[in-house]
């Protein structure tokens, strides 16, 4: 990929296009758009960019293409100046983002829902069959051991007559139902802000999270973060579940609390659990979590396929070039 440093330029010569400031890699599909009119820097290293390293580079810029974390707060978005237009986003989630402070300067703000609702809805559902099937043991089982010596080796829970519990029925959540559907799941439950109508589609059941804590077989997290639902699944909430649960994250790491987790997971609290997202990213090497054989982690794959990802990174740039011409985004964040 190319990578130009115009910041030196920048100084010398007033250009006409606008100054984009990319603050990680992203695909060409996200970023060639922008080159073609805009002035482009792209964060060159693979870790993330530090703070102050990005409050230089965003100093005049026009647009600003980020990923979380990366965070874009009151000091970054003064740091950028009355230049700054529009934020784009390259993921749904927007807690990286101060949005109150955009909106307070007439920032616009895009983001990338939709395109990614099957990517993350299919590792959903990986996560909750190789966690129901125990594939973690399956995986480690390569010695040529005997695995028919006990007729129950290994046994686990079958989707087919199951309770699902999904905690956040919005895009995401209506995905991972629509496709679980299929398995034969005995019934889908849901809690959230608010009852859906579309949960008719899949004959979801709006209830308490008391009450899709106790009667789920697998409980599935698919919400938003907000300022209320942090450390949601904690001691009190494992306790509530079936001895047999399963414990899926596809949301945020914030929403659980993971002492709380590894309790409930090594005690025989919940069955097990699969989880895409966790606090932080990455956890540490020797997190608990990994080890356990009841639990299976991925490094926050959900949108991790190559239509997603492209179709996440074109979007950004349509969202990017129309704030930069004062055009309504195709994908604004509503907030
Ligand atoms: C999103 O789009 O919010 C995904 O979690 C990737 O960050």
């Amino acid at each position: 990929m190319e990578r130009r440093d115009c910041s030196e330029m920048f100084g010398v010569i007033m250009s006409a296009r606008p100054r984009v400031l990319i603050s990680r890699s992203a695909p060409p599909a996200g970023t060639d758009p922008i080159k073609a009119v805009c002035d482009v820097w792209v964060w060159p290293e693979e870790d993330p960019i530090p703070a102050e390293e990005f409050k230089k580079r965003a100093a005049g810029v026009t647009a600003i293409f980020c990923h979380p974390p990366d965070e874009i707060n009151k000091d970054l978005l003064d740091a950028a100046g009355p230049s700054l237009k529009v934020v784009g986003t390259m993921s749904v989630g927007l807690e990286h983002i101060d949005l109150a402070e955009c909106r307070r300067r007439g920032i616009k703000v895009g983001h990338t829902p939709n395109v990614l609702n099957e990517a993350v809805a299919e590792l959903t559902i990986a996560l909750l069959l190789s966690a129901a099937r125990r594939l973690k043991e399956g995986y480690a089982c390569q010695n040529g051991e005997e695995t028919w010596e006990n007729a129950l080796y290994l046994c686990g829970y079958e989707v087919s007559g199951s309770t699902i519990g999904i905690v956040g029925l919005g895009r995401i959540g209506m995905a991972v139902a629509t496709r679980l559907k299929s398995f034969n799941v005995a019934k889908f439950l849901y809690s959230g802000n608010s009852q859906k109508s579309y949960a008719e589609e899949v004959n979801a059941e709006f209830v308490s999270f008391d009450e899709l804590l106790e009667c789920s077989d697998f409980i599935i997290a698919c919400c938003s973060i907000n300022a209320y639902n942090r450390g949601l699944f904690d001691k009190a909430a494992f306790k509530k579940m079936k001895k047999s649960a399963i414990f899926i994250n596809v949301s945020r790491g914030v929403l659980v609390n993971h002492d709380d987790l590894i309790e409930a997971l090594s005690s025989g609290e919940i069955y097990g659990a699969g989880l895409d997202v966790t606090e932080p990213e990455p956890l540490p090497p020797d997190s608990p979590l990994y080890s356990l054989k009841n639990c299976l982690v991925t490094p926050h794959l959900g949108s991790a396929s190559l239509k997603s990802r492209n179709g996440m990174a074109s979007l950004t740039a349509r969202n990017i070039l129309a704030g930069i011409r004062d055009e309504d985004l195709p994908s604004a964040a509503t907030y």
